[in-house]
């Protein structure tokens, strides 16, 4: 499995009170699945996105990462971590409103090992894995947001990650340009076999991926394999 989670607790302390986001998940995903989270606001899926992405860590419980058990890591392991096997994208684009779409791109390059090596190709690469290698100079005002998530989306590929998260990437987007972005990942889920695994509050976006989760109260409710994506 590339991720195990076992009983995974989340209650975040805000002042006195304790707010319990996750309650015990428990989910095993193989390398090359494409994964849809789905559930009511609150219900704690980016809570579960930020541990699978080492952004938080849990209150309790065991996560492995291709067998390593990263729960109980310090935080400058989790960094580490997250640069060489995770790439993210959120609702937001995040861009760096100066920097050209290829210069958005490279910047995760910055914190590898080996800087000074080809990132210009890397990052051409990635905008290339996004079908926007012809608007690699662009600044992002002069990108659509359909196009800013894509370039957001080749910054979360250029270290080339086993897995790819996403809360809401389409959440910011009309439909027509969500649908788009859904096609790109499934792309990607298919020809490269890149593991997903997305949050998203809509079916339609949903129906996109081969296996569907629904999460409740922070537990899982449901999980159900599709047998014919959309797309
Ligand atoms: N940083 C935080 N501090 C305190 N409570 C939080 C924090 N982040 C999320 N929560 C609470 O945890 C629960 C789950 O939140 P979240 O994971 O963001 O849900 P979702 O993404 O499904 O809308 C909610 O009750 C939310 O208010
Ligand atoms: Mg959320």
């Amino acid at each position: 499995m590339l991720i195990s989670l076992r009983s995974i607790h989340k209650t975040y302390q805000m002042d006195s009170v304790h707010v319990p986001a996750l309650r015990g998940v428990s989910l095993d995903v193989a390398a090359g699945e494409f994964v849809t989270i789905m559930g009511p606001s609150g219900s704690g899926k980016s809570t579960l996105l930020h541990i699978l992405g080492c952004l938080d860590q849990p209150t309790a419980g065991e996560y492995y990462l291709d067998g390593e058990l990263v729960s109980h890591l310090p935080p400058r392991k989790l960094a580490q971590l997250r640069n060489s096997k995770i790439g993210i994208v959120f609702q937001s684009f995040f861009m760096l409103p100066r920097l050209s779409a290829l210069d958005n791109v490279a910047l995760p390059l910055m914190y590898s090992p080996g800087r000074g090596n080809g990132e210009r190709e890397l990052a051409l690469a990635a905008l290339a894995k996004v079908h926007l290698a012809d608007r690699a100079h662009h600044l992002p005002r002069q990108l659509s947001g359909g196009q800013q998530q894509r370039v957001s989306l080749a910054r979360a590929l250029v270290n080339q990650p086993e897995l790819l998260l996403a809360d809401e990437p389409t959440g910011n987007l009309d439909r027509q340009t969500g649908f788009q972005i859904m096609a790109l990942l499934q792309e990607l889920h298919v020809r490269q076999g890149l593991t997903i695994l997305m949050v998203t509050h809509d079916p339609e976006m949903a129906a996109f991926a081969g296996r569907q989760l629904i999460i409740r109260d922070g537990m899982i409710m449901s999980d159900t394999k599709n047998h014919a994506p959309a797309g």
